[in-house]
């Protein structure tokens, strides 16, 4: 059973994304709401035995070569250390990654490192106090930046930021953000905003758009198109460049909605409660923790996996009228 995780389409999934929890300790606006949702729960939420479990089938059956874990936060699973340790421990060994908003990081980056975390993304809206606050309802924007210190110090990288410019919030904050992130020599990437929050916020008209994104840090900076290849990456990269010509560092847009990247999409997902979701706007889950936990083999269980894969759609229909956006929230996906 060699066959990898193809689709209908003959995309071939080798990127693997897993939620570790449905649980976050920020209330981003564009991803949860003000209350929070209920979670799942302890029961039904992937161990880290049947993480690796999961992770070792795809792996060792399916083609997968990396693995992203997210959440909700990841940070807040106690076992993380020691579920990036077993994750490392597969050969071959897949490259191993981190989504997070780095609150409480600092206690953990050099233990995360010492386990085999490959890379780092952190999310960062705002520098600015007041800012932060609005975007993600807590005051905690010290503590993401102890976090970045202390993965910086760990030596991971380049660190990517990933920020969510939302109209009226922080949109007038991109040259700002994208100074603090040269001069600290980590990748900063704009993401545009894409409807999976709870309160239904989103709006195709008034958000922030790559284009418009492209004009306004192209008045201020100079960008050059990053000449590597893109490799079916969410993100365009570019250089940006000083007076001289010389190179500053990198910015990355991610323009999931106005220039969709799905033709290439090399992503499967891991809901937390082991669900595969074979695309960020699926309406289907194909769960496959209650047949490990009643006991199927590893082919069977790669079966199923195979078979949500392979009715993935083309991609997603942000730009028709009648698009609906999924039930669950990014929250309860991870990104
Ligand atoms: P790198 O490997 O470091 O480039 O990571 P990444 O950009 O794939 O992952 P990250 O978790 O940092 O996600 C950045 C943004 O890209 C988030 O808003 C994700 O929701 C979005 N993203 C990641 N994968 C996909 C995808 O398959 N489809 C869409 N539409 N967005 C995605
Ligand atoms: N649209 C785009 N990006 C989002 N993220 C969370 N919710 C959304 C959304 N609605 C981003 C966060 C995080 C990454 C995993 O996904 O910024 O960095
Ligand atoms: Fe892949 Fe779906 Fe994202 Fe398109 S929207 S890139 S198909 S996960």
């Amino acid at each position: 059973d060699a066959a990898g995780l193809v689709d209908r389409f003959g995309r071939m999934a080798t990127d693997l994304r897993v939620s570790l929890t449905d649980r976050c300790n920020l209330r981003c606006t564009y991803c949860m709401p003000a209350e929070g949702l209920p979670s799942i729960g302890r029961e039904r939420t992937m161990t880290a035995d049947e993480i690796e479990r999961l992770v070792r089938i795809g792996v060792e059956r399916l083609g997968v070569r990396q693995v992203r874990f997210t959440g909700g936060e990841p940070l807040l699973r106690a076992d993380l250390v020691d579920i990036v340790a077993r994750i490392a421990a597969i050969e071959p060994r897949p490259e191993i990654s981190l989504t997070t908003n780095a609150i409480g990081l600092d206690a953990r980056a050099g233990k995360l490192k010492a386990a085999g975390l490959d890379r780092l993304n952190v999310s960062l809206d705002s520098l600015r106090h007041d800012t932060f606050e609005a975007v993600t309802r807590r005051p905690f924007l010290d503590r993401v930046l102890a976090g970045i210190a202390a993965a910086d110090e760990a030596g991971f990288a380049p660190i990517k930021l990933n920020a969510v410019l939302l109209p009226g919030v922080n949109e007038d904050e991109s040259i700002e953000l994208l100074d603090w992130a040269l001069e600290h020599g980590y990748e900063l990437r704009f993401i545009e905003q894409m409807p999976l929050d709870a309160d239904h916020s989103w709006n195709r008209r008034t958000m922030v758009t790559a284009a418009e994104l492209r004009e306004t840090i192209g008045r201020r900076r100079t960008l050059a198109p990053d000449e590597a290849p893109r490799d079916g990456a969410p993100a365009e990269r570019f250089a940006v460049l000083d007076g001289g010509g010389r190179r500053l560092g990198t910015l990355g847009i991610i323009a999931s909605v106005t220039e969709p990247f799905c033709a290439d999409c090399r992503r499967t997902r891991l809901t937390a409660e082991g669900d595969v979701r074979s695309c960020l706007f699926s309406h289907e889950e194909y769960g496959l923790l209650q047949p490990l936990r009643d006991g199927e083999s590893d082919a069977e269980l790669a079966d199923r996996w195979r078979a949500a894969m392979w009715v993935k759609p083309a991609g997603h229909e942000l730009g028709r009228a009648d698009f609906v956006q999924p039930e669950r929230t990014m929250s309860a996906i991870g990104g």
